[in-house]
This record gives structure tokens, sequence and C-alpha cells, in this order.
């Protein structure tokens, strides 16, 4: 399908005016200026600004051979991580995999629940079984127990040899427990590249090996992140969408606008938002600053959430995210008796009736005070995946940089961690 992302910015109206545009473009050029450079805070990280140029046909093909043998060998691919080693690759594979298939990727390691780890196991008993875990820093907790819980699985059900050609590490060239475990036993392994944070992973075999191994093409993904690097690099504020996008969040942001609220009509959407929430919040939200990311399924929200949007304190912005084809999947069938009244709508597409509830929202929710933009993407396709991650990588970059905050660290995300191995007894035995 022909087309590009869109930003729709009518219900800015008296919220965001064009000297506001303006008097934050200075700031939006300086980030660029030092994203270009290379010289902002964090700059030892900007890999992932050139990944899908830098990205060759060798490794593509490499991450498709692997994939190909994986998917080939088994009924399930276990894909194991957590934060940026794993939400990317969730949030392409729900958006572009059909609902209610016997699903060929699960994940673990995402959370360290033990039910959901015990029912997985149970799950994989009696199937046939590969792995690919992920982890940069190859010492996070939650994956790394939940490797060893699936490795003692499947060491029983395929031996020590076995497991050779069943399980596949993406991790760091050389550090990390991960790295040492993988050389040790020999498994196949991906590197993430040095200059690449977890979160801006996802066009790495980090996010690209379990995208392929779920059938989708990668390769259109890459072409996707590529078409929209050559539209937001013009280091312009006029006509660069993700430096359009940046603006608008950071002027809402300064007129008290704490809180963004993601908000799809389409539960295959609801990981993306997942992904663009740890995507910003862990990128923007430090040094006591930086808008809170949130996120609402809609219409389904509509009917928890929609009265405090609609009505409650008013420091929230919303951003829409929209698919623009509408889909001819299903209409509302005629009725003979009518009962339910709802022939006025026989022969229409829930699709049709969907965009209908997304424009009556996001004029209502303008005219409670909350101003809001959609971001329009043509249709849910690998190649328009790949437009979003990158248009959302290049904002969030821009915006943290205009915000005065390093896009490219977490240095909060450690103090769980110190307390939790406190409690753990690590270093004690
Ligand atoms: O964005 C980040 O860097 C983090 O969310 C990491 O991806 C997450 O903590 C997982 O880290 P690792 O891949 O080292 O296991």
């Amino acid at each position: 399908m022909e087309g590009t992302l869109k930003i729709d910015t009518r219900f800015l109206e008296g919220f965001v005016s064009q000297k506001d545009l303006g008097d934050i473009s200075p700031l939006l050029n300086d980030a660029e200026k030092l994203l270009a450079g290379g010289k902002g805070p964090g700059s030892d990280f900007l890999g992932w600004m050139d990944l899908p140029e830098r990205l060759s046909d060798r490794e593509i093909t490499g991450v498709e051979n692997s994939a190909k043998r994986l998917s080939g060998q088994s009924d399930v691919i276990v894909v194991i991580g957590i934060g940026g080693s794993y939400l990317g690759a969730k949030a392409v594979t729900e958006m572009l995999l059909p609902d209610f298939k016997d699903k060929k990727i699960v994940f673990a390691g995402h959370q360290i629940s033990g039910e959901y780890h015990r029912d997985l196991l149970d799950y994989l008993k009696d199937r046939e079984v590969s792995v690919n875990v992920i982890s940069k820093s190859g010492t996070t907790t939650e994956p790394a127990i939940a490797f060893r819980a699936i490795m003692d699985l499947m060491k029983k059900k395929y031996g020590e040899n076995g497991i050779k050609d069943r399980i596949v590490c993406t991790t760091d060239r050389s550090k990390g427990a991960l790295r040492s475990l993988a050389s040790e036993k020999g498994f196949e392994t991906f590197i993430v590249p040095d200059d690449v944070g977890g979160r801006f992973s996802v066009l790495t075999p980090v996010g690209l090996l379990p995208i392929a191994c779920a059938g989708i093409n990668i390769k259109d993904l890459v072409a996707g992140a590529r078409e929209m690097r050559q539209l937001v690099s013009s280091g312009r504020v006029d006509g660069n969408l993700s430096a359009e996008y940046a603006a608008v969040r950071n002027i809402l942001y300064r007129k008290g606008k704490k809180i963004e609220i993601m908000s799809n009509f389409d539960p295959k959407m609801h990981f993306v938002s997942e992904w663009w929430k740890q995507l910003y919040g862990e990128s923007e939200g430090k040094n006591k600053k930086g808008i809170f990311p949130a996120a609402c399924d809609f219409t389904t929200d509509l009917h928890s959430m929609g009265q405090w949007i609609q009505d409650g304190e008013r420091d929230i912005f919303e951003t829409f995210l929209i698919e623009e084809v509408e889909d001819k999947a299903l209409a509302v069938p005629s009725d003979a008796d009518d009962l339910d009244g709802l022939n006025y709508l026989a022969g229409k597409q829930f699709s049709f009736i969907n965009k209908k509830a997304y424009l009556a929202t996001a004029e209502a929710h303008f005219e409670g005070g909350v101003p809001n933009i959609s971001i329009l993407f043509p249709e849910k396709s690998a190649f328009f995946a790949g437009e979003l991650i990158y248009f959302f990588e290049k904002a969030v970059a821009l915006s943290a940089y205009a915000l005065g905050s390093n896009p490219f660290d977490q240095p909060g995300v450690e103090s769980y961690k110190k307390k939790m191995f406190k409690l753990l007894g690590k270093g004690l035995s």
C-alpha cells in the first residue's frame, strides 16, 4: 500500500499556537544538531539512528536462516527477555499476526510469576520447542531465571546435545553471563551492538529474530524504517514528523500537560503502546522531569477511563494511533425483526463504525479540554510497523534532548534491583 505516516493536529487549536511552534523550534533544531553531530549526552548509544541503513543483506539473511531453522523444527518458539529485549518483538508480532490462532511465538522472563512459568512449562512439555533468549547485559534476573527453568525442561526433553540446535542467544559480543554460557554450551548467538540501547534495539537481532520466527517479513520492516529515517532526518521542524511530534509534546508539557495517553481503537495495537510506554518512560522520566506515558485501548477503555479523560484533572493530552484503511472484515448483518433497533447499521462495516467512534472521541475529548493529535498510518503491515518504530525512536530522542535529559540511560531502573538483591541475599552464600 502506498502512503506514509501523517499527523492530524486539528484538535490542538487553542492549546498550541504557531507562535508556540516557532518558539520551540530552536530547541528542536539544537536537539537535531546534537544527534547528527553525536555531541549530546548518551552519544555512545546513537547506533539505532543508522541501523536501517547499516543492516547488511548478509545480516538479515543470517537472521532469516536461523528463524527458518527454529521455526521448521518447532511447534513453539519461546522468546525470553524483558523490557527492550522483548517489547519490540511483542509489539510487532501482536500488531501483525491474526488473533485466535495457535501462537508460534510465546514470551517468558518478562516478569517473575511462578504460575505463568509453571503453566508455560506444562504447555511446552508435549510440544517441539526452541528458545531465543535475549539479554544485552546477559545478567538480568527475570530472563535469567526463566531461561534456567526452561533449559532444565529442554535438557530433559532433548538431552545436553539435543538442546544445542534449539537454543539461540542474543547478547553482548563479549560480556555477561549469557555470553559465557552460550560459548560454554556452543549455542548459536546473535550480537546486540554496543552502541544500541535495549529500548532502541528492535531493528537488531533482538527484535528481528523473533519477528522473523513469527513469519513476518523483516526486510519490509527494515525498509519501512529506512523510508522513515529519510523523512525525519531533515534537521528542520517543518515537515519533519518526528520533530513535529516532539515539539507538540514539549509545548503541551510546558503548559502543564504532564501525562500523555496513547489511545488506539484496535486491540492489535495494544503492545505498540506498551513498547512506546517503555521507550518514552525510560528515555524521558529522569531528574524529576518528563511526561508520564500512559495508554488506553478504545473503545474498551471508554467504558472505564472515558469518564476520567472527558471530565477529570486537566493535566493530560492524548495521542491517537490510528490505522487509516477501513478493513472489510465484518459487516453488521440485517435482521428482519430489528428488535435491537440496529438495522440502521445493517451492512455497515465494524471498521466504519469504529472510525466514527474514533472521530467522535477525538472531538469530545478536545471539547472536554484534552488537546489531542492523531498519528495516522496507512495500514498494519511490516513496512508501516518499521515506519512507526523509527518515527517514535527519533521523536523521543529529540523530545528528551529538548527537555534537557539524556534519552539513552536509565539509572533509576537500578534502584529496585539493589533492594531486591539485598532481600534475596545475593552474594552472601
Ligand atoms: O531499555 C533498556 O535498556 C531496558 O529496558 C532493558 O532492555 C531491559 O532492562 C533488559 O535488559 P537486558 O537486555 O540487559 O536483559
